[in-house]
């Protein structure tokens, strides 16, 4: 029986967190969720969910067991386990760690004896043992691998996957000595299916930045060849579908507007930050973050080109955005291209709405909000522009619409199309 009240707290209960927190309290553990915003508290109490992999009803049936939210830091000293999943954003373009170290700051100062801590949150190779460790050691004057045990676990969850979910993806786990990834391979194993035991936190941390290094620079390349492609009069979405047909050697991605959320545009940025320490860029994070950056462009350029054939003026055009979120049935909009789509449409003094089943607003710089419109007539509108394939639009009769459809997504049978 272990001395802590609680077997797990969570520190940050957003899309990493909260799954975790709702997954161990269903496991029969018992959990204290922590996070400093008060209204995340507050609606998590009242058993309302902003994060879509968790219904209200499971967060209610969790909070009916053994799950409790408090936004006090002392929970901290009283859970056996202790899990890291605060945000790691760019700010003016570099690893913001501040939440990391704030996260750090509250768990030194409530450190006991025998606690266990596990970094999530993605970062650049060394976060734990550079930064985390000597904040935890220095706060609490408790030696890490002896008193308290430490180590790093990336999350690889995807919202709205329903195939892959938290609890069936495989989960790599490290420590910073074998006591420690003993233990925190034994607490993973204890709620997720698979666990794969990494030699080192460093190891651990770049396992997650391969993992979106890869799928941005492949995206890039896609991206890439759709612009060529068009350029050649070649089909690159029949390309794609046909060369996926090869059993071995080849994984497809597909074009789209760029690329969105707290992952792939973010994460490699990390790589590149830690290899300039040692004077060496990453060539391709570079090569893959140009080209990804310049799709919303690429989609206006098009979109003005299509109205030009049509003789439509973009000036003063009525513009309908469909789905304004980064990816498929998610809300989530950091980082969206959506966002660099409608400031260039709205700069061309375009008149963009915009409709999201899972999005009411969207900040499109600090000053301006667009609203969500509810879509009655799509022939109020010169231009139809789908940025994202929610499930729900596979609904729309597009082939009834009289207005001009671009595509940009490449998920919709529809006869009178333009796409990327
Ligand atoms: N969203 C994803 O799909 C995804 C997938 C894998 C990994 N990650 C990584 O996981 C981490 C968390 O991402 P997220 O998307 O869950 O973030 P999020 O913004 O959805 O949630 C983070 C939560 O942390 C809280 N928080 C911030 N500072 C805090 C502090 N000092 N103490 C307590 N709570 C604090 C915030 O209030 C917020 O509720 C990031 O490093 C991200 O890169 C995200």
């Amino acid at each position: 029986m272990s001395e802590f009240k609680y077997d797990l707290a969570v520190i940050g209960l957003g899309y990493v967190g909260l799954p975790l927190a709702v997954e161990a309290a269903s496991n029969t553990l018992k959990v204290a969720g922590y996070d400093t915003n008060d209204s995340v508290i507050s609606n998590l109490n009242n058993a309302v969910s902003h994060v879509e992999d968790v219904s209200d009803k499971a967060l209610s049936d969790a909070l009916s067991e053994e799950l409790s939210f408090t936004s006090d830091s002392n929970v901290l000293g009283d859970s056996e386990h202790i899990v890291i999943s605060v945000p790691t954003p760019l700010t003016d373009y570099q690893p913001d760690l501040s939440y990391v170290e704030a996260a750090s700051k509250s768990i030194g100062e409530n450190l006991k004896k025998g606690q266990i801590v596990i970094l999530e949150s993605t970062t650049y190779p060394g976060t734990t043992i550079e930064i985390v460790q000597p904040i935890l050691e220095n706060i609490s004057n408790l030696k890490a691998g002896e008193d308290f045990l430490l180590g790093y676990s990336p999350e690889r969850i995807d919202p709205g996957n329903k195939e892959w979910t938290f609890k069936n993806t495989p989960k790599i786990v490290s420590g910073i000595n074998k006591k420690s990834l003993e233990k925190i391979s034994k607490f993973y194993k204890s709620i997720i299916d698979e666990v794969i035991e990494v030699s080192g936190t460093r190891e651990a941390e770049m396992v997650k930045l391969i993992e979106n290094t890869y799928r941005q620079v492949n995206i890039a390349m896609v991206n890439e060849l759709a612009i060529l492609s068009n350029m050649l009069d070649i089909d690159i979405w029949e390309v794609v579908e046909a060369a996926k047909t090869k059993p071995f050697g080849f994984q497809s991605f597909r074009p789209g507007p760029g690329v969105g959320g707290h992952c792939i545009p973010i994460d490699p940025k990390y790589l590149s930050f830690k290899t300039r320490q040692i004077g060496q860029p990453v060539r391709f994070v570079e090569l893959a973050q140009e080209i990804n950056n310049s799709m919303p462009n690429y989609v206006v350029s098009r979109v003005s080109e299509l109205m030009n054939k049509k003789e439509i003026l973009l000036k003063n055009s009525k513009i309908l955005i469909l789905g304004v979120a980064y990816k498929k049935d998610i809300s989530d909009t950091r980082e969206s291209p959506a966002i660099d789509i409608v400031q260039a449409l709205i700069e061309k003094s375009a008149d963009v709405s915009f409709y999201d089943p899972f999005v009411e607003e969207l900040i499109v710089n600090k000053t301006s909000i667009l609203k969500e419109v509810n879509i009655k007539n799509f022939s109020n509108y010169d231009l139809i522009l789908i940025h994202t394939p929610h499930s729900d639009f596979q609904n729309i009769n597009f082939n009834e619409i009289t207005s001009l459809i671009f595509d940009s997504t490449g998920s919709f049978t529809i006869t009178n199309v333009e796409r990327i």
